[in-house]
């Protein structure tokens, strides 16, 4: 990885894809903001819901979108991009083949958690894309978890090993959160940073602080190092 390499990983900056980037122009608008604040590559990662659209029907949409993108990019100075989806957890979802979703290149799904209560059906659907497709798992904006699952459900969501875990920009700001997630932290955890940014006003990309915040945890420089080194590995794997 070359040196200052920023890595965001979840982002809502293809037009109309759900409820991020309204038009092109705003998606041109966000990838420039994110360039300005030296993020060198960004995931796309638009909404996918099981329940709602098939795959096949989400990728064609998904590859629409990005051609218009990247149309409009042309002559911009942008951060290099590639495709995902922020795929929500549903029941029964790992009948599909959830491949196509993946990052980029890689074999990674990020998989975003309902914001109901936790369910054991939960930990069965992710257990079945994990080892069952061998898919590699993200979990989306962990940080968000930590306010409504129980002590004994983190415990779960964190106690995987290998998962990598996406934190948002926006979480490094409260004390009571980087304290709460470094209580479930462990070391060699993959963590990883997104912005999760909408639009360009009221959830816009927030990179520019967000290392410095990260020195702000506990044994901050150690989480920092985590971030560099798994942002690293993942480019390889997702643009390579
Ligand atoms: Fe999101």
């Amino acid at each position: 990885m070359r040196k200052n390499c920023l890595v965001d990983f979840h982002t809502h900056i293809l037009p109309k894809m759900d409820d991020g980037a309204r038009d092109v122009q705003t998606s041109v608008e966000m990838l420039k903001a994110l360039y300005d604040q030296g993020v060198t590559h960004c995931v796309l990662t638009p909404h996918y819901m099981n329940d709602s659209e098939s795959v096949e029907h989400f990728i064609d949409r998904r590859e629409r979108s990005y051609e218009i993108l990247k149309e409009a990019c042309k002559g911009q100075i942008v951060p290099e991009i590639a495709l995902g989806a922020e795929v929500h957890l549903n029941k029964e979802m790992s009948n599909d083949d959830l491949k196509p979703l993946c990052m980029g290149n890689s074999n990674i799904i990020m998989l975003e958690f309902p914001s109901s209560k936790f369910q054991y059906w939960m930990i069965d659907e992710i257990e079945h894309i994990a080892f069952e497709q061998n898919i590699d798992i993200m979990f989306a904006h962990v940080d968000r978890l930590l306010d409504y699952f129980t002590p004994s459900q983190l415990e779960q969501v964190f106690g995987f090993e290998d998962f990598i875990y996406q934190l948002n920009n926006i979480s490094l700001r409260s004390m009571k959160k980087r304290l709460a997630f470094y209580h479930y932290y462990s070391k060699d955890m993959p963590i990883v940073l997104g912005s999760d940014s909408h639009d360009i006003k009221h959830r816009a990309p927030d990179f520019s602080k967000s290392m410095r915040r990260i020195k702000w945890f506990p044994y901050g420089n150690r989480i920092k190092r985590s971030v560099e080194a798994t942002s690293e590995i993942l480019l390889k794997e997702i643009f390579g």
